[in-house]
């Protein structure tokens, strides 16, 4: 045997980590763990108890008790009694806290390192390059927002309570995105860690204790769906922040409904990695590897979808099997595996089944030829390619180290493939032309695009998902909005009670069919930028507070809607006008406006039965509105983030999409125009129903819009009855958020509806907005724009 023999065969000798520490922690703990409430560990009354296991080996390390009722009141409790003194500590108060913690993660990021190794499979060196490095990052980026939060965040205040429910893939790192943001705002949480991976969360309760944390400001209680339900369903609760499966994203959505809280959900995707012709190939295979093998692909946003340009394909499969063929699979604790075990035996049974399922479906399925660790739950990395779009691998997330295998021929085909999916939470680019790169960048949906890298993360960057990735962000300036709320709310004492409304079903009773007008000619709906009729033809009659026959509009139908759907749809190119654009037409929208004072106040006197001082107070208010968008429509710029790398990250502002608007009975011009004019300021497309009562003064604005280049398309007004035809919206696919002014059955039902496609919603929850207020309108702008982190690296 030669020297290059030798070197040929040379192999990785065994490294594994110590585990002696975390051994004896556990030991400790063998009777089992208690629940992290009110700063104490308590021990529930008829203590019932699941075990967590090493999934690479099956060993159990601890029995887990599964939290009851009791406990979660408890627990909530303790919360809301700490959260007021917690909130008055001050950002520099809770900034000391928040420092405390992450000096003493620190200190212990080794141990904390082979817990989440030993109980969750990943590689060792995962947990301690990548997760708990991140875990503290988090704690010491948000110690810096704690104590900016008095100058930073003036005019938002905490929440309160917050319930946070968290997955078995990132344990730790998941337990401090969701604690630290929520923490430096001012709120108190009860966090529940996911069933298969309590351990570290148990031991970060450890130093919670010695931080000296304030009792009740953190509480850790553990269980499984069943009490994850329990916090969702509490009513004490102001927020739930959630992050996991989709399905049980979805059943939040409808168990939080109508209830005020807020809510933010991080769920699955399918995310793209495409790899253009003139990427640096070694390069985008390295990252293919942290893009899909990292965390045996257990990643909501895994690049789990190789989107490969044509003429490169060949040699770039070649070379993925080449360097799959070198990943090691093996014990997670050994320093040299690149892939560990798969969490538990019921994913492992998931991710084969699904393999199957695409081979059944025509999918030729590679794997290296590497024996697999006899115990424990291990998965191959495996290629799937030659497959249709219609592959079930190709759609569904498989949450394992699967990688699925589609070629494009040109950019505009790689864009639609990209997008052709109901998921939008990462996506990433690979070229060596930048321009190239920062072309196709903000045509992806998805909330997060790395160019040429993959898999980034930090505390800095905000992250989250478009379409039913989730709603919200997590991390950045962002992610601290999303705990908490303005100090000045829009809606004033007055609520719109059952009472009154039931006064307003009584006057839309008055709206009835049928009667001719005696008045006015018959106003239409406004559908892509054009009038027409109601596609059932009916129209309802205006009647005016004093009882008189104002008008007629046409009583809009689900087909109606459908038609000013497609509209705006169609008209989505409004999104890529730039700031200055918009805010011309925006601008010549008031001009236009303004000469029809004298038509518009009168409407309001007919219609509404104010004064004409007060008509022209709302009239000129409206005008002030206008004006206010279209200074913002070219400043509500984004952030350029400088995350730990060589390099930036861009945070853009982005439109939603098509808003769906339910408008309030209130100073019905008014409110109109206050939402309908930052959705449209911010590139969105509206479908706007008026206020049922005023319906004429909103059919009015059609020659404003008219006469003021506003494309077809970008405003479509569709009147008739506002929940119906809001149920209409909230249910349409293609309708991306929901703004509903109206009662509050009304919004518990446009929550509810919502959950199909998990669309954003923005609700009143029956209370009566104050639409003079003004200096508010960052909160409409936040709800008309979602933000997409754009990680750029430079150098090689
Ligand atoms: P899951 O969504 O059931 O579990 C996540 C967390 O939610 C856990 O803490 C669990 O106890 C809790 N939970 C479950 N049902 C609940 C309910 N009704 N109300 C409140 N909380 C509830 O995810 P699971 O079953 O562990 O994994 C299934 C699939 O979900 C995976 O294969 C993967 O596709 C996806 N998933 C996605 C994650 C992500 O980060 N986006 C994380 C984990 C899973």
């Amino acid at each position: 045997m030669n020297i290059a023999d030798i070197y040929k065969q040379m192999n990785y000798g065994p490294a594994p980590e110590a585990n002696d520490k975390v051994t004896e922690w556990l030991e400790q703990h063998q009777d089992g763990f208690g629940l992290f409430i009110n700063g104490e560990w308590q021990t529930q009354a008829e203590a019932n108890y699941f075990e967590s296991s090493n999934p690479a080996d099956g060993t159990v390390l601890g029995k887990v008790t599964q939290a009851n009722q009791d406990s979660v009141n408890n627990a909530v409790q303790a919360a809301r009694d700490a959260q007021p003194g917690w909130q008055a500590l001050g950002g520099h108060g809770r900034a000391r806290y928040l420092y405390a913690i992450a000096r003493l993660l620190q200190q212990k990021a080794r141990s904390f390192a082979v817990l989440e190794t030993m109980d969750n499979g990943k590689p060792i060196r995962e947990s301690k390059k990548a997760d708990i490095p991140l875990v503290i990052r988090h704690f010491y980026h948000h110690a810096g927002w704690a104590q900016l939060s008095d100058t930073e965040n003036k005019g938002y205040q905490a929440l309160g309570v917050v319930g946070q429910i968290i997955p078995w893939n990132f344990p730790l790192l998941m337990a401090a995105w969701k604690i630290a943001p929520a923490l430096a705002a001012g709120n108190c949480v009860v966090l529940k860690p996911a069933e298969y991976t309590s351990l570290t969360a148990l031991m970060l309760a450890e130093v919670m204790q010695e931080a000296g944390l304030p009792k009740g400001v953190v509480n850790i209680i553990t269980g499984d769906g069943a009490t994850g339900e329990m916090i969702v369903k509490h009513p004490d609760v102001d927020k739930i922040a959630f992050t996991g499966s989709t399905g049980v994203g979805r059943k939040i959505r409808q168990q939080t409904a109508g209830s005020g809280k807020k809510l933010t959900l991080e769920l699955g995707g399918k995310s793209p990695y495409i790899v253009f012709d003139d990427a640096d190939m070694d390069s985008a295979v390295e990252g293919l590897v942290d893009a899909i093998w990292f965390n045996q692909g257990q990643v909501c946003c895994a690049g789990s979808r190789l989107l490969i340009q044509e003429s490169i394909e060949e040699v770039f499969i070649e070379k993925v099997k080449a360097r799959m063929a070198k990943l090691i699979v093996g014990s997670p604790l050994d320093k040299n595996t690149d892939v560990g075990a798969i969490v538990d035996e019921v994913q492992r049974q998931r991710i084969d089944a699904l393999v199957e399922q695409s081979k059944s479906e025509g999918a030729n399925c590679w794997q290296p030829d590497q024996s697999l660790p006899n115990n424990g739950c291990f998965y191959p990395p495996t290629l799937l390619t030659d497959m249709e779009t219609t592959n079930t691998a190709y759609r569904e997330e498989i949450f394992g180290p699967v990688l699925s295998v589609v070629s494009f021929r040109e950019q505009r085909e790689a864009i639609a493939l990209a997008n052709n999916t109901t998921y939008g939470l990462a996506s990433t680019i690979w070229s060596e032309n930048i321009n190239r790169a920062l072309d196709v960048a903000p045509q992806i949906q998805a909330g997060v695009v790395w160019i040429n890298t993959s898999n980034r993360f930090d505390a800095s960057c905000g992250f989250g998902g478009y379409k039913e990735s989730g709603m919200g962000r997590e991390g950045g300036a962002e992610g601290m909005l999303e705990y908490m709320k303005p100090t000045v709310e829009l809606a004033s004492e007055q609520t719109i009670t059952a009472e009154s409304s039931t006064e307003g079903d009584a006057y839309q009773a008055e709206m009835k069919q049928g009667a001719l007008p005696n008045i006015d000619s018959t106003a239409k709906l406004y559908i892509g930028g054009k009038q027409c009729r109601s596609d059932n033809e009916n129209t309802l009659e205006v009647i005016s507070p004093s009882g008189e026959l104002c008008g007629r509009v046409p009583e809009g139908s689900r087909k109606d809607i459908r038609n000013a759907v497609e509209a705006a749809h169609g008209a989505k190119s409004w999104a890529g006008k730039n700031g200055h654009s918009k805010a011309q037409i925006i601008y010549f929208m008031a001009e236009n406006l303004a000469y029809r004072e004298q038509e518009f106040c009168q409407r309001l006197v007919n219609t509404t039965g104010v004064n004409p001082e007060q008509a022209k107070q709302e009239f000129d208010a409206c005008l002030e509105k206008i004006f206010t968008y279209a200074a913002w429509a070219d400043k509500y710029d984004g952030a350029v983030h400088t995350p730990p790398m060589h390099g930036v990250t861009l945070a853009m502002n982005e439109s939603i999409g098509v808003i769906g608007i339910a408008c309030p009975d209130e100073q019905p011009l008014l409110a109109f125009v206050s939402l309908l004019l930052p959705a449209m300021a911010m590139g969105n497309c509206s479908v706007v129903i008026p206020s049922p009562k005023a319906a004429l003064v909103v059919t009015d604005f059609y020659q404003v819009l008219e006469t003021s280049d506003v494309p077809a398309g970008v405003v479509n007004i569709v009147t008739g009855d506002r929940d119906s035809l809001s149920k209409v919206l909230a249910e349409h696919q293609q309708v991306d958020s929901i703004w509903y002014q109206g009662s509050q059955q009304g919004s518990a039902m446009v929550e509810e509806a919502s959950s199909s496609n998990l669309k954003r919603t923005w609700v009143n929850n029956g209370k009566q907005t104050d639409w003079y207020i003004n200096g508010q309108e960052k909160q409409f702008l936040v709800h008309a724009t979602q933000v997409k982190n754009i990680w750029i690296p430079y150098g090689d």
